[in-house]
């Protein structure tokens, strides 16, 4: 009897192991999965690059192809939008009205988030349908069209401890970002901002002043900048690059990167400029600025050089053309895309009314729409010259001292200028 006995025990205990043996091996399947699943559900981004077998091999490259957008806040779009634009058969009225009644229903008003490397397929059969004349339209107008959905480029520089101070002291946080939009070939350019009204540091009344260079890539045909873009990047900190075309039309793709980057890297900057790597900044006179706003002014600052009442330009030739069937109505008041300064509480709001109204081909107006559905109007600054000052002043010194900025100057002239205006010659 005892050898059975014996057996029936170890039996028994075998049984019960691979019991509990399957149920862990089954648990830790169900564990896994379910993480897997919550980190696709926070990041959709993340869907794109989980398929990409050399970020699985090194995980630390990841920072750099992609990092996930940030959260949308349910901002309500003021009626002041519905007021400055007009709801008719145009396909992008067309397309923002469905994107509010979307929203007001609970769905993501564009769908799903469109994979980077899909979404200008899924556009065009919709295009054909929905644009009449869409044929008819220029050959980059349209290649706009195609890519409307496509909101997440991949990452190649970034600079994701730009707003970190090194020292780690108590006054570290960054009063003024510039994000300067430039392209990979305008070396020359940024060189000259960061000698000049670019240059990182702390200023008057020790407010930190921290840069970034936005750029996308170059075209296929051009000279391969890569590795001289790489050691500019690494030596200077300050590049910010994606993979999408530099081109006008995708202006607006820009600043909506700049906005994600700067929401999740550079969310506490009290101010942030928006402008173009051939404007001259007055630095110190635009600190005083900023620091003279009252509070209740300071973080709801929209201002440069408004455009009011503006209408889309119908001639074909033009680089700003747009077409009565794409856009029918007046642009809402925007500040010049040359130069702006908003306030860095603004961001977060201003990228979730990013996210919901279509993107339109031109930067600054878009700007514009996304503060209008904040009920955010521009605020006028004649001390911002997007389109020039009269030339007989361009030399005078003191004119220039008491202006915040000027579009446009060259790179000598910017280093001109700026040893100029320090000047401690100049009585002004
Ligand atoms: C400054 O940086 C340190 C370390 O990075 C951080 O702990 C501290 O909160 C920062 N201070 C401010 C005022 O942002
Ligand atoms: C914008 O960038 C995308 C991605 O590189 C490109 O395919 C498209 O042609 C660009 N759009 C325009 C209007 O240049």
């Amino acid at each position: 009897m005892r050898p059975i006995k014996t057996l029936s025990a170890l039996v028994l205990f075998v049984t019960l192991f691979l019991i509990f043996f399957y149920s862990a091996l089954h648990l830790e399947t169900t564990d896994s999965l379910s993480a897997g699943l919550e980190d696709l559900l926070k990041d959709p981004s993340l869907q794109v690059h989980n398929r990409d077998e050399t970020v699985k091999t090194q995980p630390s490259k990841q920072e750099r192809l992609t990092f996930p957008p940030p959260v949308v806040l349910n901002v309500s779009v003021s009626d002041g939008l519905r007021q400055a634009i007009p709801q008719n058969a145009a396909y992008w009225n067309r397309l923002l009205y469905s994107a509010l009644r979307n929203r007001a229903k609970g769905e993501n008003p564009f769908g799903h988030d469109s994979d980077w490397s899909l979404c200008r397929q899924t556009n065009q059969d919709h295009l054909q349908t929905n644009v009449h004349d869409f044929p008819s339209y220029p050959v980059l107008f349209q290649d706009f069209l195609q890519g409307m959905n496509c909101r997440s480029p991949p990452v190649l520089f970034n600079q994701p401890n730009k707003c970190i101070s090194a020292e780690g002291k108590e006054d570290n946080q960054t009063f003024l970002l510039f994000t300067i939009k430039s392209s990979p070939r305008n070396f020359e350019r940024r060189q000259a901002v960061r000698e000049t009204w670019g240059r990182e540091g702390v200023y008057q009344h020790g407010l930190r002043v921290h840069t970034v260079f936005l750029l996308g890539s170059s075209p296929l045909e051009d000279p391969d900048l890569s590795s001289l873009l790489s050691f500019e990047a690494r030596h200077f900190g300050d590049l910010l690059q994606w993979d999408f075309h530099e081109s006008l039309l995708n202006l607006t793709l820009k600043m909506n990167m700049f906005l994600q980057w700067t929401v999740k890297y550079c969310p506490t900057a009290s101010f942030v400029f928006s402008g173009d790597d051939d404007v001259f900044v007055n630095t110190p006179t635009l600190l005083s600025y900023l620091q003279s706003l009252d509070p209740s002014k300071a973080s709801q600052l929209y201002a440069g050089h408004v455009i009011s009442k503006a209408s889309p330009l119908r001639d074909h030739q033009n680089k700003y053309y747009i077409p009565l069937s794409f856009y029918d109505g007046l642009y809402p008041a925007y500040a010049g895309g040359g130069g702006f300064i908003i306030s860095g509480a603004l961001l977060q709001p201003l990228y979730s009314a990013s996210r919901v109204i279509p993107f339109f081909p031109i930067d600054d107006v878009y700007a514009g729409m996304c503060f209008k559905a904040l009920g955010i109007s521009p605020e006028a600054n004649t001390n911002f010259q997007t389109f020039d000052i009269m030339e007989q002043h361009r030399e005078n010194l003191c004119v220039n001292k008491k202006l915040i900025l000027i579009h446009r100057r060259s790179p000598l002239q910017m280093k001109k200028l700026w040893k100029g205006i320090h000047n401690p010659l100049l009585t002004c």
